[in-house]
């Protein structure tokens, strides 16, 4: 039941007559009516601006025509005013409590399935021996909310964690783990002491020449496949892997080693893809270098860019494997989707692949690709987030810090609450905290790094929302009853705060399909902020356990579950838990 939309199908025939007096075409109005703007003026509204030269009066006079025109039709389940030029159409209580029956009788709280389809999802992709930083992290979140999502709707949504894991830089990175010696090399990879590893092997580079060479000979053996060398490699990727399970760990993610779709995967399909463009004639040679111009794309000068899929010296780039990759996932996968959670700077790189795979023939009209961007992580000030001595931030102890802060903020909220219960829900709150102050700002923002507001018990804020559902947790645990005994609830719906409630709670199915068919997770947190926050208002002015009339009471325990319900399932998408207690 899509609350909104099913009001707008069940008064369509009423205006649909009313209009057509008005001769007014439903092609005209129909795409005109929508959800109401301004929740207090009703649930619907249909501006009248645009058709005032077509029916040479003043919207507010047309307004007001029509409200006259469909009221009586619409008085069973609706009521209708104009204000300003607006007719706005509100349900009545009943008709809401219908939708609000259907909804708390459905396991999946309205939400539909669609038909599956097959979803790569490429997120998370650290870079092995390098620090995974917060734009990893945000790839992480964003990406297995959108898995979540996926799943839910009843697609298929493949991982694939595209791990940086091929390239150069391995030379020089394998050459110091010989200097270092294995054991050291893994130890400090091991514990996540990735940047300093890559940063001393990159001096190395710069400075000493017998280095340098020893790695470019080592990038050559890398590239043909010696087993030493692979085996050393192995080393890298490993101690690095084991790392970043951590971090997954702690974020409690969906990735597992079965997702690791690494660069070095595609490594024996890239001169296949060289073979491809040169069959299907669009490979060129530029300077010694085999590359594309997918046109459209210009460099600073103003000449058409080129996308290189194979150097002069022969080594192959980052877009190259990303063909190979589309191949992969359309052939080998069966992928009708593919979703790259990759931050806004890499828009270009996308763009220009996708261009190049259609051209090619890799993907066809039934595929589409799209790059779910996402902008940067900033501190406070605005500028780029790093540590305190101007590193980057090691994600491992940006999470334990968060895990640490929200046990201080529940310390000082229920200091009763202790022990390892305690433990699990400073757990849930501070990497729930993490989690929702990213997922809750639009993705293509640049998202500012808060400790005190993410972590804050006011706002759209996860501990908010836990605590709201705790507080829920709590109304249930003192009334003792049977929570599967109110799926059969009447809602009996009369003041104010009810009926806001009702209406946002209403309206969960179609947001959550918004949310989904954009990518966009904020849509669906804003709305479970506003849920929350219109609960804590019915709390505090309806009665609840203390309520007299039976089915009044019955009615409002009701409420307390839908809203529980939409906030542990809107959470869940969000891969955020909801304690019972906090
Ligand atoms: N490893 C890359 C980075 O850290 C991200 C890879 C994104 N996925 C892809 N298929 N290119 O920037």
């Amino acid at each position: 039941m899509i609350w909104i939309r099913d009001l707008i199908d069940e008064m369509t025939p009423t205006f649909s007559k009313a209009m057509k007096s008005l001769e007014v075409d439903d092609s005209v109005w129909l795409p005109l009516i929508g959800r109401a703007t301004v929740e207090d003026h009703g649930d619907v509204a249909l501006p009248c601006h645009s058709l005032a030269s077509r029916l040479r009066k003043p919207p507010q006079d047309i307004a007001e025509q029509i409200c006259m025109l469909v009221k009586e039709d619409l008085d069973p389940f609706a009521t209708v005013s104009s204000i300003s030029g607006f007719v706005n159409i509100s349900a009545k209580p009943e008709w809401l409590s219908n939708s609000l029956s259907s909804l708390i009788s459905d396991h999946r709280l309205g939400i539909e399935l669609e038909n599956p389809l097959t979803f790569a999802i490429d997120y998370s992709a650290p870079n092995v021996a390098k620090e995974m930083h917060v734009g990893h992290l945000r790839s992480t979140v964003i990406g297995d909310s959108i898995v979540r999502m996926l799943e839910f709707k009843g697609h298929r949504a493949i991982r694939e964690n595209h791990v940086g894991d091929w390239g150069t830089p391995f030379g020089m990175l394998i050459e110091h783990l010989l200097d270092l010696g294995e054991d050291l090399a893994a130890n400090e990879l091991g514990v996540g002491d990735l940047d300093s590893f890559y940063k001393q092997a990159r001096a190395k580079f710069v400075s000493d020449d017998e280095f340098a060479d020893r790695s470019r000979s080592r990038v050559v053996l890398l590239q043909g496949g010696d087993p030493e060398t692979l085996r050393l490699w192995r080393v890298l990727v490993d101690e690095s892997m084991r790392y970043f399970n951590e971090v997954y760990s702690m974020l409690g993610v969906l990735l597992t080693d079965e997702d690791i779709r690494g660069e070095s995967s595609y490594h024996d399909l890239l001169p296949e893809v060289v073979e491809r463009l040169k069959k299907v004639g669009i490979l060129e040679e530029s300077e010694g270098a085999d590359v594309v111009f997918p046109g459209g794309w210009v460099n600073r000068e103003g000449e058409p860019l080129p996308m290189i899929i194979r150097k002069a010296d022969g080594g192959y780039n980052y877009s190259t494997s990303d063909l190979a990759c589309i191949i992969d996932r359309v052939e080998r996968l069966g992928c009708d989707r593919f979703l790259y959670v990759v931050g806004t700077p890499q828009k270009q790189h996308f763009e220009m692949v996708f261009q190049v795979a259609k051209q090619a023939g890799f993907m066809n009209e039934n595929h589409q690709a799209v790059h779910v961007n996402f902008g940067s992580v900033l501190d406070t000030d605005g500028k780029v987030l790093k540590s305190r001595e101007g590193e980057v931030i090691k994600l491992h102890d940006l999470l334990e810090e968060a895990i640490r802060r929200a046990d201080d903020a529940i310390n000082e909220k229920n200091p009763e609450l202790v022990g390892d219960e305690r433990d699990q829900v400073a757990r849930t709150v501070g990497i729930g905290a993490v989690k929702y102050a990213d997922l809750s700002t639009e993705r293509t923002k640049d998202y500012v790094f808060d400790w005190e507001r993410m972590l804050s018990f006011d706002g759209n804020t996860a501990p908010y929302l836990q605590y709201a559902y705790a507080r829920i947790c709590s109304i249930f645990r003192k009334w003792g009853g049977d929570r599967e005994s109110l799926r059969d609830a009447v809602f009996v719906l009369s003041n104010s705060q009810e009926l806001t409630l009702s209406r946002r709670l209403a309206e969960f199915p179609s947001i959550f399909d918004n949310s989904f068919d954009t990518f966009s997770p904020h849509k669906l947190c804003t709305h479970l902020h506003s849920i929350a926050s219109a609960f804590a208002s019915f709390y505090e002015n309806c009665n609840v356990l203390k309520e007299e009339d039976d089915d009044i009471a019955k009615s409002r325990l009701a409420l307390c579950e839908l809203t529980a319900r939409e906030l542990q399932l809107g959470l869940g998408i969000m891969g955020i838990d909801v304690p019972e207690r906090m």
